[in-house]
């Protein structure tokens, strides 16, 4: 399942992939939770959630940022991250927890946030209007939300250029447009309208665009490798044989190398922050 990722695929494998790169995967995401929280408005006490959380890391980051009195629920669809987001460790005066859920499911605990937040985790939902339908009735009304999905492939070259490489050596399966997947919602309008249809009102979109720092902060060999093992989409290559392996893995390295910041690798990228509050149905 390379060409569309799905929440099944997520509360699976996926997630227990994304969990052994985590540590890297984390600190490459780090500088969109910045501007995520100032979207998020916290400016006084809140109830607030964190949808697809993964390891925790914006949840703690949203905690840290909060007022006094305030508290975090993480949710994600899978147990392996829920599991490495609870072994993290303590957070600060505001309390956090962290649940396994499918955000596209009614609470079990009925509970209303004050404020919603995401760090692409909310691309993955197979029915999207009734997954964003249940998160609106997740916020009080008039409640905030603030998401963060990627902008176009041409626009963040630190993932797309990984795609573009691979084609020149094996097949790589087309995502269809609009599927769950990490680029679903790059078109910002079409992203709000949806959001609008979904019971959220007052949509705005604003562009962060930057640099990130592969992995964290890796010399061109360590990025490749851990592109080639932390992402879907470069463990195609496992099952190629090893002069076709050797000889794309050669080819991302030297690309890597045009790339270089202080010896490390740094490619753009393009995340809309997309705002709005619940209707007042
Ligand atoms: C790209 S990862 C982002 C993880 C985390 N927010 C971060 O930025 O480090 C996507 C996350 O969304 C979660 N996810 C996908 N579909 C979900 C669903 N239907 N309900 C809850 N979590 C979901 C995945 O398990 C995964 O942790």
């Amino acid at each position: 399942m390379v060409a569309n990722i799905s929440a099944s695929d997520w509360s699976t494998d996926r997630g227990e992939a994304w969990r052994d790169s985590m540590t890297p995967l984390e600190a490459m995401l780090r500088p969109v939770n910045a501007p995520l929280i100032e979207a998020l408005d916290l400016d006084r006490p809140y109830r607030i959630a964190d949808i697809g959380c993964g390891g925790g890391e914006t949840s703690i980051a949203v905690a840290r940022s909060a007022y006094p009195g305030s508290a975090v629920d993480g949710f994600d669809i899978s147990p392996a991250l829920v599991d490495a987001a609870i072994a993290k460790e303590a957070y600060g005066d505001v309390p956090i927890h962290f649940h396994v859920q499918d955000a596209g499911q009614p609470l079990q605990e009925a509970a209303q946030f004050d404020r919603l937040t995401s760090r692409f985790g909310i691309m993955f939902f197979s029915s999207a209007v009734a997954a964003f339908e249940n998160l609106a009735r997740w916020l009080k009304p008039g409640g905030r939300f603030a998401f963060a999905v990627w902008g176009s492939p041409a626009e963040n070259p630190w993932m797309s250029s990984l795609r573009t490489i691979l084609s020149n050596h094996i097949v790589v399966p087309t995502p269809e447009p609009g599927a769950p997947g990490p680029f679903r919602y790059q078109n910002a309008d079409e992203f709000a309208s949806l959001l609008q249809r979904s019971g959220f009102a007052e949509i705005s979109s604003e562009s962060w665009k930057d640099k990130l720092a592969i992995g964290g902060g890796m010399d061109a060999e360590a990025a490749a490798r851990f592109v080639l093992s932390a992402f879907s989409i470069g463990r195609l290559l496992d099952q190629s044989d090893q002069i076709t392996a050797r000889a794309a893995s050669t080819d991302l390295v030297s690309h890597y190398s045009d790339h270089l910041i202080d010896g490390l690798v740094h490619m753009d990228a393009h995340v809309h922050i997309v705002t709005g509050v619940r209707s007042n149905d």
